[in-house]
C-alpha cells in the first residue's frame, strides 16, 4: 500500500495595505493566524506558516486533505475575511481588494485569491522552496523555470544526475483561452519555448518528473483581471517547489536569479516592464514606484507533513522560522542590477516597451482613458481631402 499523500497549499491574497500598495499590516497576518492556529487544532491542516509578499499575504498550508479541499479553502477564504475587517477598520488602501465575491463556495478558485498546491508521496528527505511574487504575473516564472528544468548550462543535474536527465513534463496553460497543454523536456524544448516567449497567454502551471519522483514544481496561475473583469492589481504568483534527488537542487533553483536580470510585466499599475527584484519578505515593500517586482524565496523541510524551518522541533501555532535564500548578502549584485535594469526602463516613460503593449494594456486602467477620445477622431481621408476655394478668397486673387 503506498504511503498517504501529502499536499502543500499555498493561498494568496491581497486584501489591503499600508501606505498604498506596500504592505499588510501586521494585525492582519495575526488575525490569519489564529484562524489557522484553530484549523490545526480542528485538524483540518497538519501546520501553517503565514507571511507576505509586498502587499500580498501567502497562507502556507501542509494537510492530507489533497487539492482543491474545501475544508482547506474555507479555512484560507476566512483569514481573508478576518484581514479585510482589519484593514476595512483601519481604513486601509485597498481594504478586501482580491474577495471579488460574498459567498464562498467551496474553492478560492475564480473568487479572487491565488492558490498553488501539489500533491505527492513525502520522501525520506523533502527540501521545500516556496517562490512569492508581487507586483507581476504567473508567466513570469517561465524564464527561469525553463532555466532551471531545461537548460544544462544552468543545471547541471539534468546531465550528470540519472533521474533528472530522464527530463521533465510541463503543463502550460494558456491563461487567455483557459486551455492546457502537457509537453516534454527535453524532445519539445524548443516547442516548449515558442509557446512560453508569449508571457501575455502562456505560463507554466506545473513541472512533473518523468523519472517516477512526481510533481517538482507548481505556480499560481489564476488572472486576477481576468476573474474580475477590470483591473484589480496583477496576480503577484507563488511558486512552491520541492527540491533534490533527482530534482533541481537548492541552488540550481536559487541561481537564475543571479545569474539573469530578468524583466517581467506588472509593477506600477500593472502596466509596466521592471526588472525581478530578489530580496527577503522584509524587504519586499514596493518602494520605487511600486516596485520593481520582488521575489522572495523561503525554505522549509517537511517532516511526516509538518514544516520544519529553524525553530526548535515541535514548534506549535504556526511559529516556524524559514530559511530566506534571497534575504542573504549573496544577492546584493541581483538587487543592484534589478534596480538599474528598472531605471533604464523607466527611462522611456509612457512609452512602450516602458509601457505594456497595446493588448496587455487591455487589462488596466487605460480602456477607460481611450474611450473618452474615441469621439475625438476624424477620419484622414475626410481630412485630407481638397477644400473649396471659398468666394472672398476668389476675390482676392483677382486683385492681385
Ligand atoms: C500594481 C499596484 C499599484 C497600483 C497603483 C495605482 O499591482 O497595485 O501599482 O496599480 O498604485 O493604484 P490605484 O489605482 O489604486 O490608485
Ligand atoms: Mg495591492
Ligand atoms: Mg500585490
Amino acid at each position: 500500500m503506498s504511503a498517504e499523500k501529502v499536499t502543500v497549499s499555498i493561498i494568496k491574497a491581497d486584501v489591503g495595505s499600508v501606505v498604498g500598495h506596500a504592505r499588510p499590516h501586521p494585525s492582519m497576518l495575526d488575525a490569519a493566524r489564529n484562524v489557522l492556529k484553530d484549523a490545526q487544532k480542528a485538524g483540518t491542516i497538519e501546520d501553517f506558516y503565514v507571511t507576505r509578499v509586498g502587499d500580498d499575504i501567502n497562507l502556507y498550508m501542509t494537510h492530507y486533505k489533497g487539492e482543491n479541499n474545501s475544508d482547506v479553502h474555507g479555512a484560507a477564504w476566512e483569514c481573508f475575511q478576518e484581514a479585510t475587517k482589519i484593514a476595512k477598520k483601519m481604513k486601509l488602501y485597498a481594504a478586501g481588494q482580491d474577495i471579488l465575491t460574498d459567498a464562498f463556495s467551496g474553492n478560492v478558485k475564480g473568487a479572487g485569491p491565488g492558490s498553488a498546491e501539489m500533491t505527492f508521496e513525502e520522501r525520506g528527505s523533502e527540501p521545500l522552496l516556496f517562490f512569492m511574487a508581487d507586483k507581476t504575473e504567473p508567466s513570469a516564472y517561465s524564464l527561469p523555470l525553463t532555466r532551471i528544468f531545461m537548460d544544462p548550462f544552468t543545471t547541471t543535474g539534468l546531465v550528470i544526475d540519472k533521474r533528472a536527465k530522464q527530463g521533465f513534463d510541463f503543463e502550460i496553460q494558456d491563461v487567455m483561452a483557459n486551455k492546457k497543454v502537457v509537453m516534454s523536456a527535453p524532445e519539445e524544448s524548443w516547442s516548449i519555448l515558442s509557446l512560453l516567449g508569449d508571457t501575455s497567454r502562456y505560463a507554466i502551471k506545473r513541472v512533473i518528473s518523468r523519472s517516477g519522483i512526481g510533481p517538482a514544481a507548481v505556480v499560481s496561475t489564476d488572472k486576477l483581471n481576468m476573474t474580475a473583469g477590470r483591473y484589480v492589481g496583477k496576480d503577484d504568483p507563488v511558486c512552491i517547489c520541492r527540491c533534490q534527488s533527482g530534482l533541481p537542487s537548492v541552488g540550481e533553483y536559487t541561481q537564475p536569479f543571479i545569474n539573469t536580470t530578468m524583466l517581467v510585466a506588472g509593477w506600477m499599475r500593472g502596466s509596466h516592464i521592471g526588472a525581478f527584484y530578489p530580496c527577503s519578505p522584509e524587504d519586499s515593500d514596493p518602494t520605487y514606484y511600486d516596485g520593481p517586482p520582488r521575489i522572495c524565496c523561503l525554505g522549509f523541510q517537511l517532516n511526516n507533513g509538518k514544516l520544519q524551518g529553524l525553530e526548535p522541533y515541535g514548534a506549535k501555532n504556526g511559529e516556524h522560522i524559514p530559511v530566506d535564500f534571497f534575504g542573504t548578502s549573496t544577492f546584493d549584485e541581483a538587487r543592484r542590477n534589478a534596480i538599474r535594469a528598472s531605471k533604464f526602463m523607466r527611462s522611456q516613460g509612457p512609452f512602450v516597451p516602458s509601457i505594456l503593449g497595446a493588448e496587455e494594456m487591455e487589462y488596466t486602467s487605460r480602456p477607460d482613458v481611450l474611450k473618452e477620445l474615441t469621439d475625438r477622431f476624424i477620419s484622414l481621408d475626410e481630412a485630407e481631402k481638397p477644400k473649396k476655394k471659398t468666394a472672398s478668397k476668389k476675390k482676392k486673387t483677382e486683385v492681385e
